[in-house]
């Protein structure tokens, strides 16, 4: 065994979700995502929050039937634990310009909701025609604040997960599965 799996087979509880999960709900939310702009004539912004929505966000857009150009923009909102700090950062704004144009936000998941809210009300005062999210991953039990998500992968227990893009003081966005952390983990 490597060390890194000797690692990951200490710290990760169980595979809440595996690639094959993922990969056939992706495609899914891709079909109804190009079903859902179908009558698109203008290029779909997608904006991918950084950086745990690049795994999802590349596997999602390869197989939208539409004409889309993408686009980042990080937002900061934890340190190195796993409780929101309730302060939002905007670190990296997004580089196209948004007026009048239809524009669909990546995340890898949605927790309290802070994060988001701050996020979408940013946007939406730049006057997009539309603004739409699409979260891999949603915690309900955690909201804090009510977003509307268009679309959302799955909707997960409360507990700390990591892969698939989604990090533990930025580890384990490369594992293509989803698993828990162990609480001793971070406790
Ligand atoms: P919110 O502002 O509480 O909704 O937090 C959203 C952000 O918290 C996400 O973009 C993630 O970076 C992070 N986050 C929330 N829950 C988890 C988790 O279970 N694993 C990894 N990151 C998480
Ligand atoms: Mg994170």
């Amino acid at each position: 065994m490597s060390i890194w799996s000797e690692h990951l087979h200490n710290s990760l509880g169980s595979i809440l979700l595996t690639q094959d999960q993922i990969e056939q709900r992706i495609s899914e939310m891709a079909r109804q995502i190009s079903q859902d702009y179908a009558s698109l004539t203008d290029d779909l912004v997608v904006v991918g929050i950084l950086r745990g929505s690049v795994l999802f966000m590349s596997q999602l857009i390869k197989q939208l039937d539409l004409p889309l150009v993408i686009d980042f923009l990080a937002a900061a909102s934890y340190g190195s634990g796993v409780t929101s700090s309730g302060n939002v950062r905007i670190t990296e704004d997004t580089f196209i310009d948004i007026h009048g144009k239809h524009v669909l936000v990546i995340e890898d998941i949605v927790d309290t909701g802070i994060t988001l809210s701050k996020v979408l009300q940013m946007l939406q005062l730049r006057g997009p025609l539309s603004l739409k999210l699409c979260t891999l991953l949603s915690k309900p039990s955690r909201r804090q604040i009510e977003i509307p998500v268009a679309y959302c992968g799955f909707e997960v227990p409360d507990v700390f997960v990591v892969g698939y893009g989604l990090d533990y003081a930025d580890k384990y966005r490369h594992l293509p599965y989803i698993g828990v952390l162990k609480e001793n983990m971070y406790s």
